[in-house]
């Protein structure tokens, strides 16, 4: 079966924004030491591009949270499927996320770390869909805001699949 998804942020679009995002973020944490959390699985590729951009002293912890299942209409409350191994009291938090649709999974996250003493909490995403989110989220570094359309690519999967894709696409109708 042919698949051709609809290209609607392409690679060269993709890392010249990442670049830009990291000078940004090298620039706010200048002299400071900051734990970046990529949230599992969808962040990593775009977690990976974005350290190798960075040029203040990192560490970095993964999270693994469901509330997808394989659809694609968020179940409600995030449940945590992976843990940090690391303590996060009194560090200074940038959490990297594929895609703010809901803010569920990302609104639970907040709270989580602010719960365990993280010193600050920031956000970085790649994408965001507004108009749906039910929280009052502030996404402090944003790659692109995108309708309301099912993406896939860069990190971002449909039932398990798609994530290595190079760019972000739009799934067609039938796949
Ligand atoms: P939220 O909790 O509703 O903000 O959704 C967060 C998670 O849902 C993201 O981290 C993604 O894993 C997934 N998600 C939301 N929208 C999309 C999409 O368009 N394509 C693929 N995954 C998505
Ligand atoms: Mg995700």
């Amino acid at each position: 079966m042919e698949f051709n998804p609809e290209v609607l942020i392409d690679a060269d679009e993709i890392a010249a924004r990442v670049k830009e995002l990291g000078e940004r973020i090298s620039e706010d944490y200048k002299g400071q030491e900051l734990t970046i959390i990529c949230v599992l699985k969808g962040g990593f590729i775009f977690c990976s591009d974005l350290v190798r951009r960075l040029n203040v002293p990192t560490k970095i912890e993964y999270i693994m949270l469901s509330s997808y299942g394989s659809g694609k209409v968020s179940s409600g409350e995030p449940k945590i499927e992976l843990d940090i191994t690391g303590s996060v009291e009194g560090k200074n938090i940038l959490i990297v996320e594929d895609i703010i649709d809901t803010g569920n999974t990302v609104n639970f996250l907040e709270i989580l770390l602010k719960q365990r003493k993280a010193r600050s909490v920031k956000l970085a995403a790649m994408l965001f869909k507004p108009g749906k989110s039910r929280y009052n989220i502030k996404i402090d570094y944003l790659g692109f805001e995108i309708e309301d359309k099912f993406v896939i690519g860069y990190g971002l999967d449909y039932a398990g699949r798609y994530r290595e894709l190079p760019y972000v696409g739009i799934l067609n109708a039938g796949h």
